[in-house]
C-alpha cells in the first residue's frame, strides 16, 4: 500500500522536524513526511529539510492564514496528518475540522502548566525556572480549537535542580523531545505497529 502523508509544521531550527523526518523515513510504517510548512523564509528547519530530500513550503502569516493557499498545500501534498514541530502560529479551525484527531502537537512543559499564549520555547523554560520549578517536561497532544487543550498523548518528565538555568532546561527538554517525539507521533498514526513510550519515572 501507498504511504499516507505527513506534513510538519515548523518555524524555528527544526531539530524535531528532523528526527521525524529520520524516523519515518528509515522505518516501514506505511507514513512518510512529505513537506515541510514554514512561516519564516530565514528558518533552519528549511535547511534540514533540502538536506533531508524533503519539499518545504514558506509561507509567512499571511499565506499561511489564506485558506485557499494553505488548502492547495495540503492537497499538493496529499496530506493526510500534520504534526507541528514548534510551530508558533495558530492553526485555523478549518484544518482542525479537516483532520480530526490527526494534528499532533509537542509543547516543551508539562501541560497544562506553561502553556498558552506567548509560551513558547524559551519562554516556556523561562518562566518553570522562575517559578523555581523542581520538575518540567514535554507535552505530546491532540491540537484542538484551544491553544495547548488539545488530548494529552503523552508526557515525560525531567528533574530539574535549584542552579538550572533556562538554557539547560531546554537542553533536558530537548534530549526528551529527541527520545519520545518520533514514537509518539507514529504509535498516534500507526498504532498497531508501534507502542507508546512508557513514560519515564
Ligand atoms: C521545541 O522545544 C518545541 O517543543 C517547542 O519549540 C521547540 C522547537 O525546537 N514548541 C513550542 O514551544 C510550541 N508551543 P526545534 O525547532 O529545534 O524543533
Amino acid at each position: 500500500m501507498e504511504d499516507r502523508h505527513i506534513a510538519i509544521f515548523a518555524s524555528g531550527n527544526g531539530t524535531n522536524a528532523e528526527n521525524l523526518i529520520r524516523y519515518f523515513g528509515s522505518r516501514e510504517l506505511g507514513w512518510k513526511v512529505s513537506v515541510v510548512v514554514c512561516n519564516r523564509a530565514d528558518a533552519g528547519v528549511l535547511d534540514r529539510a533540502r538536506r533531508l530530500g524533503v519539499p518545504s513550503v514558506v509561507m509567512p502569516k499571511a499565506s499561511f492564514a489564506d485558506r485557499d493557499a494553505l488548502a492547495k498545500v495540503m492537497d499538493t501534498y496529499a496530506v493526510d496528518a500534520v504534526v507541528l514541530a514548534g510551530f508558533l502560529l495558530m492553526i485555523p479551525l478549518w484544518l482542525i475540522a479537516r483532520y480530526p484527531r490527526s494534528i499532533i502537537n509537542i509543547h516543551p512543559s508539562l501541560l497544562p502548566k506553561y502553556g498558552g499564549r506567548g509560551m513558547y520555547g524559551r519562554h516556556v523554560h523561562e518562566a518553570v525556572v522562575a517559578a523555581g520549578e523542581r520538575e518540567s517536561g514535554i507535552t505530546v497532544h491532540l491540537v484542538n480549537e484551544t491553544v495547548d487543550g488539545g488530548a494529552i498523548l503523552f508526557q515525560a518528565a525531567t528533574a530539574l535542580t535549584a542552579e538550572d538555568t533556562p538554557a539547560d532546561v531546554e537542553a533536558k527538554i530537548h534530549q526528551l523531545e529527541q527520545r519520545y517525539f518520533p514514537q509518539v507521533v507514529a504509535a498516534t498514526l500507526a498504532p498497531s505497529l508501534v507502542a507508546m513510550p512508557a513514560s519515564p519515572q
